[in-house]
């Protein structure tokens, strides 16, 4: 059983107001929260280890490589990665999808095609539209299925027509939370020989994710959603994919040789990160990847589930609300509509309640554009809100629409 209460004592940030109210913050799918021993170990760094890395013979610059390679092992056993050197930092899920996309495009023509779905975060969609049109390859967009789940019968027929080279989906959608089957996609890819990408963005904080059980060739996340702080991201996957990417971006430290007219690469990791790397930032991911797996990756999982289907309860009392989606698994954020309730309107009067929710597209648009919707409003707890805070903000959301309702009308 997790303690939040101590857990809370963890997160200096949960014992402030906003607008004089007591914070709520249900906005965890857009980002997380970071725990006072992360940012210790940034301070830390700064304060003790701080040279750059890879490079200097000093001693100062020999303890800052190793606190980053230390990171790095972490975030590889996290993964249960089969080799470290398959860990690449990057900026966050949207660099490493662009990383990756870019990085594959050579193995795209006009014979061939990917396949993602209209689920996809602008991130793992975005960028396969863009090398596609500049290789001239077809990219397929899976629709879902009643349940709003990503349609796997489509994929399959994606298959059976042939030529699919890369499969692009997210392993959870930030709207409907919707949980992909990886393991089975995963099957299917190297079944028909096409590689597969996870975008891991909304599921690294929530669930146990072994990539080698589930088979994926790459997986990419942000250290963000998963109490680490902006800036730092991984692209990871086991060596024989993460050779197929070609290096998308060139100078200090990728290279083994430079001469006037070309550079021989590095080896992984090295090869695709070019220039001073946040190092800082990798080392606070490491440093959430320990807090995580010290609270208990399967209670974290068990207590935010739980959390979440206490909302979805909470909220099918409020009138003309509905749930976006029916997944068979639903992981991290419930996304509603709410009958003659603009999104917008209501997150503003939640937050003057010191409730913290998001509303919008947020990212997703081809996905509400194919629901029919310009907007919703999201909730998404994590393993910090208590069961109180749901049902404070539950009440608040169900107020703050019949408000809103009586002065539309
Ligand atoms: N991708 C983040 C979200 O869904 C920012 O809110």
């Amino acid at each position: 059983m997790l303690d939040v209460e101590k857990i809370r004592a963890d997160f200096p940030i949960l014992k402030s107001e906003t607008r004089g109210n007591p914070l709520v913050y249900l906005d965890n799918a857009a980002t997380t929260q970071v725990p006072q021993e992360v940012t210790d170990r940034i301070v830390s760094h700064y304060a003790h280890d701080n040279a750059n890395v890879h490079r200097g013979m000093h001693h100062l610059a020999h303890r800052s490589t190793e606190a980053l390679e230390t990171a790095r092992q972490t975030v590889a056993h996290f993964v249960n990665a089969p080799d470290v050197d398959g860990v690449v930092f990057t900026r966050g899920t949207t660099d490493s999808l662009n990383m990756v996309a870019q990085g594959l495009k050579h193995l795209l023509d006009h014979s061939n095609k990917v396949v993602t779905s209209v689920s996809e975060h602008h991130s793992n969609l975005l960028p396969w539209q863009q090398v596609c049109q500049e290789r001239g390859a077809e990219l397929c967009v899976l629709p879902l299925d009643d349940n709003g789940d990503v349609d796997i019968e489509a994929l399959e027929c994606e298959f059976a027509a042939g030529n699919v080279s890369i499969v692009a989906l997210t392993g959870c959608s930030n709207i409907t939370g919707s949980v992909l089957p990886a393991e089975t996609v995963a099957k299917a890819c190297h079944d028909h020989g096409a590689l597969f990408v996870l975008d891991g963005a909304q599921l690294m904080r929530h669930k146990r994710i072994d990539i080698q059980a589930i088979g994926c060739d790459y997986l990419a996340f942000s250290g963000h959603k998963m109490m680490a702080g902006t800036g730092v991201g991984v692209l990871v996957g086991p060596l024989a994919s993460m050779e197929l990417i070609t290096p998308r971006d060139f100078g200090g430290e990728m290279v083994v040789k430079a001469t006037e007219e070309r550079g021989i690469w590095e080896k992984l990791p090295l090869r695709l990160e070019a220039g001073t790397p946040n190092y800082v930032g990798a080392i606070a991911l490491g440093a959430a990847c320990d807090y995580l797996s010290k609270m208990g990756r399967d209670e974290i999982a068990r207590y935010e589930d739980e959390l979440l289907q206490q909302a979805e309860n909470r909220l099918q009392v409020v009138e003309g609300l509905r749930i976006i989606g029916a997944p068979k698994e639903r992981a991290g954020v419930v996304s509603f509509t709410i009958d003659g309730v603009h999104p917008l309107d209501l997150c503003c009067l939640l937050d003057t309640k010191g409730i913290a929710l998001r509303s919008g597209h947020n990212c997703a648009q081809p996905l509400l554009n194919y629901l029919g919707l310009e907007s919703v409003s999201r909730m998404s707890p994590a393993f910090y809100n208590t069961a109180d805070e749901i049902d404070f903000a539950t009440e608040q959301i169900n107020r703050a629409s019949v408000m809103l309702r009586a002065r539309s009308r």
